[in-house]
C-alpha cells in the first residue's frame, strides 16, 4: 500500500494598506476560496525599519522610500498561507505588479481588481520558497520576539 502525502509548501501573503482600507474582506475571501490554510496571522502597522528591512531587496531602486511610506501608511494584515505549491498560486492569484499588466493579463486577479496603481497594489506574496522561508522567519520570528518594538502598535490577532 501507498500512501500519498501531499507536499505542502508556505508563503508569505500581505494585505498591504490599501487592500485593508478598501477590499480586506474580498481578499481574504479569495484566499478562502483557494482553499489555502491561514497557518498564522497577524495584524499591525510597520514601522519605517521593518518596512525597510522586509524590502531590503529594493533599497537601491528610485521607488524604494515610496514604498515603505506606502507599506507604513496603516495596518497591513501578514499571513502565512499553507497548500501544496502555495508560493506560485498565490502569485497566480495576485497577478502581475503592475495592475495595468493585471488588467490585460490576468483579469480575475486581486491586482487586476484591487489595486490603485504599481505602488499601491494590494497585496504581497513571495516569489519562491527560500524568501517565503526567510520572510516568515523574520514577520512571525522577530515581530514577535526581540524586534517587538519595530511594531508600532499590535492591531489584534
Ligand atoms: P517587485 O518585487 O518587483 O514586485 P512584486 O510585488 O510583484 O513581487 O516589487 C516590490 C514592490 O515594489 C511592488 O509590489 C510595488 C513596488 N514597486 C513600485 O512601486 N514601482 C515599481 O516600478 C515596481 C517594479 C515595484
Amino acid at each position: 500500500i501507498r500512501f500519498f502525502f501531499p507536499r505542502l509548501e508556505d508563503t508569505l501573503a500581505v494585505i498591504k494598506p490599501n487592500g485593508m482600507e478598501q477590499h480586506r474582506e474580498e481578499i481574504l475571501q479569495e484566499i478562502r476560496a483557494g482553499e489555502f490554510s491561514i497557518m498564522q496571522q497577524k495584524e499591525a502597522v510597520l514601522s519605517r525599519e521593518l518596512a525597510e528591512e522586509f524590502y531590503r531587496e529594493h533599497r537601491d531602486k528610485p521607488f524604494f522610500s515610496q514604498l515603505v511610506d506606502f507599506m507604513c501608511r496603516g495596518p497591513c494584515l501578514m499571513l502565512v498561507l499553507t497548500k501544496e505549491n502555495a508560493v506560485e498560486e498565490w502569485r497566480a492569484m495576485m497577478g502581475p505588479t503592475d495592475p495595468s499588466e493585471a488588467r490585460q493579463a490576468a483579469p480575475d486577479s486581486l491586482r487586476a481588481r484591487f489595486a490603485r496603481d504599481v505602488l499601491e497594489n494590494s497585496v504581497h506574496g513571495s516569489s519562491n520558497a527560500q524568501h517565503a522561508r526567510q520572510k516568515i522567519d523574520f514577520i512571525f520570528g522577530e515581530i514577535g520576539e526581540e524586534n517587538e518594538g519595530n511594531v508600532e502598535r499590535e492591531m489584534g490577532s
